[in-house]
């Protein structure tokens, strides 16, 4: 289904869901999509692999300046070696600049963009045409986590992964520059207790609230 130009943003924390979310929203509403979270995993990425050091923020810049869009592997950016690393070069406001630029030039092409992050209702988009905050708790986020871990064959502790969403959130939250938290205007989607299927039917009804909206107007 086309939407017409539209702009959905989605912030949450690790695990909240807010991916599958952004993935299934672009779909449905014939909208691209761009897990924001790629490009802070792709600086992080290059650094870690030139043996370079991770609070080195001139060297930063200059990977974020170099960030391709159509380049982002989500296979290769996504262990969780590399996340913790991407949450530590976001705390960098230069590495923000140069990335932002570039999340806002995808947002204004046609036919709009759904994009998930951090800060896309608050910083990157803040005149987004709707704005999605996705939570859940961190045990919660944690179990998801944990489980994806082992559905992969892969093998970890659940108390290690829960520590890890836990610090992760903190340095998220506790960040001066871009922290998260729900813009103002965001709707507040706790999927604690929700399935995905749910959280994306209560996504899907406030779009097509704008969208309706819109039309008569
Ligand atoms: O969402 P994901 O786990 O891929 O993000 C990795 C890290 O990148 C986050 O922990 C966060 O520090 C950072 N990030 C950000 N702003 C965004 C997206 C991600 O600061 N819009």
């Amino acid at each position: 289904m086309m939407a017409g130009y539209l702009v959905i943003a989605i912030d949450g924390p690790a695990a909240s869901g807010k991916g599958t979310l952004a993935r299934r929203l672009a779909e449905h509403f014939g909208l691209d999509h761009l897990d924001t979270g790629l490009t802070y995993r792709a600086v992080a990425k290059a650094l870690l692999d030139a043996g370079l050091p991770l609070d080195d923020e001139a060297e930063a810049q200059k990977v974020a300046l170099a960030v391709d869009l159509a380049k982002l592997d989500r296979d290769v950016l996504s262990t969780h070696e590399v996340g913790e690393a991407a949450s530590r070069i976001a705390v960098m406001p230069s590495v923000r600049r140069a990335l932002v630029e570039k999340q806002r030039e995808f947002a204004r092409r046609a036919p709009g963009a759904v994009l998930d992050g951090r800060d896309i209702g608050t910083v990157v988009c803040p005149d987004a045409d709707v704005k999605l905050y996705i939570t859940a708790t961190a045990p919660v986020r944690a179990d998801r986590r944990w489980r994806e871990i082992l559905a992969g064959g892969g093998q970890a502790e659940y108390a290690d992964i829960l520590a890890d969403v836990e610090r992760r959130d903190a340095r998220d939250m506790s960040r001066t520059d871009s922290p998260l938290k729900p813009a103002p205007d965001a709707h507040l989607l706790d999927t604690s207790e929700m399935d995905i299927e749910t959280a994306f039917l209560t996504a899907r009804a406030f779009v097509e609230k704008e969208l309706a909206r819109r039309s008569k107007a």
